[in-house]
């Protein structure tokens, strides 16, 4: 099979997804796969690498002299990858195209729209189920519908009179996340102890959105969920962050200075049990298939609350959904062959 690894992306997680794709690129079997690496400037470029691994994970694989534009063609006639040389174009035909992007412009929905046009199999979550999850607002809304507890909160849009809007703030209390609808990584997201916080906190989403959520604080710790498949999906072992510091943060993300990462997760069989039954049921609310990592909190009561999914978790060697299916006995390479078998299934 010819597999065609995306990286990089139109994105503020654009350095993360140099790091994942570094690792799935490696660990892919290459006796069974053909490789064609395209990386995605972040002023959108699309480009074909044929470069060292090493200068995609340092972020200099733009500079190689053979890098040659080159793009998806929507149309099913000419269908495969073009690569522009000179004036002429070449055509390579694609299996499955694993699109290992976070956030915007990758695992929002517009990536996977493009390759159900152009007729190739995608790695993950469809266009429908990745669009819903990127937005908070939206995938809370559904996932509240179908019976799991979800935090409350207030969507304000740009254009909203937000005197209006703040007046509902007040029952929410402080501390607030504020959150663009559509982030990752924690990009763009602040805890906001007060109204100059707040304020400031909703100027800052907007650098990343017009659709900012403000969410209560939900008193406990989050975990998470690494979900494979589809009808039957197999969910790794639980992990759980364990927050010292104020909260999450992207830098709390990728140093985890005060932060640690429990695997699995310290709470009884019978919790963990209740964890995945959640995971799994917000996973086919949400219509995903392939894989995704479900975030939820469980409160001291035991309460699970949901949190968010993302449809291209963090994969790198250490990133956590890898992890936890390792915990429970899946290689990494393991992991990759059934997401391909997924997608041309
Ligand atoms: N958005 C990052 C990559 C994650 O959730 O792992
Ligand atoms: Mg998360």
């Amino acid at each position: 099979l010819t597999i065609a690894v995306l990286f990089g992306g139109c994105s503020n997680e654009h350095e993360v997804s140099l790091q994942s794709a570094a690792s799935v690129i490696e660990q892919l079997d290459s006796e069974k796969y053909e490789l064609v690496l395209v990386g995605i400037t972040r002023e959108g470029e699309w480009l074909r690498y044929r470069g060292p691994i090493a200068d995609i994970r340092n972020n200099q694989w733009h500079s190689h002299s053979r890098c040659v534009p080159s793009f998806i063609s929507p149309s099913r006639s000419i269908s495969g990858l073009i690569e522009l040389v000179n004036t002429e174009y070449h055509i390579t035909p694609i299996d499955v195209v694993f699109p290992v992007m976070h956030g915007k412009n990758g695992e929002d929905g517009t990536v996977q729209g493009l390759l159900e046009l152009a007729g190739i199999p995608c790695v993950g979550c469809d266009m429908l189920s990745s669009a819903i999850c990127m937005d908070k607002e939206i995938a809370h809304t559904l996932v509240n519908a179908s019976g799991v507890n979800t935090p409350r909160s207030v969507t304000l849009f740009k254009s909203d009179h937000e005197e209006n809007r703040l007046r509902d703030l007040q029952d929410l209390g402080y501390p607030v996340y504020v959150k663009p609808a559509k982030s990752g990584s924690s990009v763009g997201i602040t805890k906001a102890h007060n109204i100059s916080q707040l304020l400031q906190g909703i100027e800052l989403a907007y650098e990343h959105d017009h659709k900012v959520v403000i969410e209560e604080e939900i008193i406990g710790f989050e975990v998470g969920c690494a979900v494979l498949g589809h009808h039957y999906p197999i969910i790794g072992v639980v992990d759980e962050i364990e927050i010292t510091g104020d909260f999450f943060d992207f830098t709390e993300k990728y140093s985890l200075q005060s932060s640690k990462i429990h695997l699995p997760a310290r709470v009884d069989a019978h919790t963990a049990g209740r964890i995945k039954e959640t995971a799994k049921l917000i996973y086919k609310t949400l219509g995903c298939k392939g894989f995704a990592r479900v975030d939820m909190f469980v409160t001291p009561d035991g309460s699970i609350v949901f949190n968010e999914v993302n449809t291209i978790p963090g994969f790198t060697a250490n990133s956590r959904y890898p992890k936890m299916l390792q915990t429970s006995g899946f290689t990494y390479p393991q992991i990759l062959d059934r997401l391909i078998q997924l997608a041309v299934a």
